[in-house]
C-alpha cells in the first residue's frame, strides 16, 4: 500500500494518532503521582522520624548500589533537556497547531522531569551525599550533550527510546528490589512507581516502532540495524565528575551497576531479544534485499553478543566517587 515513503510522511501518518498514544500510554497530570507523594512532608510532627529512617537506611545502603542510585537520579536530572534535541527529529514540528507529536513529547518529558526530581529530593535528604558534586555532574552532563547515534531520524530515536525506557525499567526495578529486601520501603515505594512510568513509555516507544514496521518495514528494519551495530550507548555516557574530562566517570558508574546487578551486560542482551520477539523481526515480510540482510543481522545479534558477554568481566576495584560523603 505505502510505496518510497519518505520519514516525514510516516509519522505524518502516525501523528493523527498521537491523541490516542497519549491516552492510552501517559498518565493525565492531576492524575498521576508527584515527587510530594512520596517524600517526608517537612511541615508533619513526623518528619525528624521520617528522616532518620531515610538516613538510617541510606547509611547501610552498599557502596555500588548508592552510587548507581546517585548515577539514576543524574541521568533523569538531565533527561528533560533532552526534549530540545527530539523536537528536531524530522517529522516532529514544534509550532504544531493541533495535538502531534511536539504535544507527545513534551508531555513525555514532563512525565520524566518527576523521576529526577523525587530521587534528587531523596539524595538531598539521605544525608550521605556530596549535593554539590552531584549538581556539578548534573550540570557538565547537561552541558557536555550526548551523541546518540540516532542522528534526526524518528526510526532510530524509537529504536532508541524503546531500548532506553526498558533498560531504565530494569535499572529502577532492581534498585527498588535491593531496597526492599534491606527494610527500606521508603526508596522501595520511590523506584516502584519510578519503574512502573519508564515501562508504560517503553510500551509507547515499542508500539511506535511496531507500527512504522508495517508501514515502512524496510527503512524501519535498516534503522535498527544501525543503531545495534553502533550499540545502544546510555543516555549519561558523557558522565563526568569535577576535575574530570568528559566521560571519565562513565565506567566506574556503569561498572558499579554491574557489580551490584542493577543493569548487566547480560540486561542489555535480553533487551534485544525482547525487542526481536515484541516486534516479531523474524517474520517480517516484504522486505528489500538489504533489509533481508539486515534481518539476518539482528536475529544472530543476541547469540554473538553472549559469547562476548561470557568473556568480559567486571573489575573488582571500587572507584571513589565525590558524589559520596566519607
Ligand atoms: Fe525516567
Ligand atoms: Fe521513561
Amino acid at each position: 500500500m505505502y510505496q518510497n515513503l519518505v520519514r516525514k510522511e510516516v509519522m505524518g501518518i502516525l501523528e493523527k494518532e498521537v491523541g490516542s498514544f497519549l491516552d492510552k500510554f501517559l498518565t493525565p497530570i492531576e492524575k498521576i503521582w508527584q515527587p510530594s507523594d512520596y517524600l517526608p512532608d517537612p511541615s508533619s510532627d513526623d518528619f525528624k522520624y521520617d528522616l532518620e529512617e531515610i538516613q538510617t537506611f541510606a547509611r547501610e545502603m552498599p557502596y555500588d548500589l548508592f552510587v548507581t542510585l546517585i548515577g539514576d537520579c543524574i541521568t533523569e536530572e538531565a533527561l528533560p533537556s533532552y526534549e530540545s534535541w527530539l523536537m528536531g527529529v524530522e517529522g516532529i514540528n514544534q509550532e504544531e497547531k493541533t495535538v502531534g507529536w511536539a504535544h507527545w513529547v513534551r508531555a513525555w518529558t514532563g512525565e520524566e522531569n518527576r523521576h529526577g526530581d523525587l530521587l534528587s529530593k531523596y539524595l538531598y535528604l539521605c544525608g550521605r551525599v556530596n549535593m554539590r558534586e552531584v549538581e556539578v555532574t548534573t550540570q557538565y552532563l547537561i552541558n557536555d550533550g550526548f551523541d546518540l547515534g540516532t542522528s534526526m531520524d524518528p526510526y532510530r530515536n524509537f529504536v532508541y527510546t524503546s531500548f532506553q525506557e526498558t533498560a531504565t525499567n530494569i535499572s529502577h526495578r532492581r534498585v527498588g528490589t535491593l531496597a526492599k529486601q534491606s527494610g527500606n520501603g521508603k526508596l522501595a515505594k520511590m523506584c516502584g512507581v519510578i519503574a512502573a512510568d519508564e515501562a508504560r513509555h517503553a510500551k509507547a516507544y515499542k508500539h511506535f516502532v511496531a507500527k512504522i514496521l508495517e508501514i515502512d518495514p524496510s527503512e524501519m528494519i535498516l534503522a535498527f540495524e544501525d543503531m545495534m551495530r553502533k550499540k545502544i550507548v546510555m543516555p549519561a555516557h558523557m558522565m563526568r565528575q569535577s576535575g574530570q574530562a568528559a566521560g571519565e566517570l562513565w565506567e566506574h558508574f556503569s561498572d558499579a551497576a554491574q557489580r551490584c546487578m542493577v543493569y548487566t551486560g547480560q540486561d542489555y542482551i535480553n533487551i534485544m531479544k525482547d525487542l526481536l520477539d515484541e516486534w516479531k523481526i523474524e517474520h517480517v515480510k516484504g522486505l528489500t534485499e538489504k533489509a533481508e540482510k539486515a534481518q539476518e543481522y539482528l536475529m544472530k545479534l543476541p547469540a554473538r553478543l553472549q559469547k562476548i558477554t561470557d568473556r568480559i568481566s567486571t573489575p573488582d576495584l571500587q572507584f571513589q566517587f565525590k558524589w559520596v560523603k566519607s
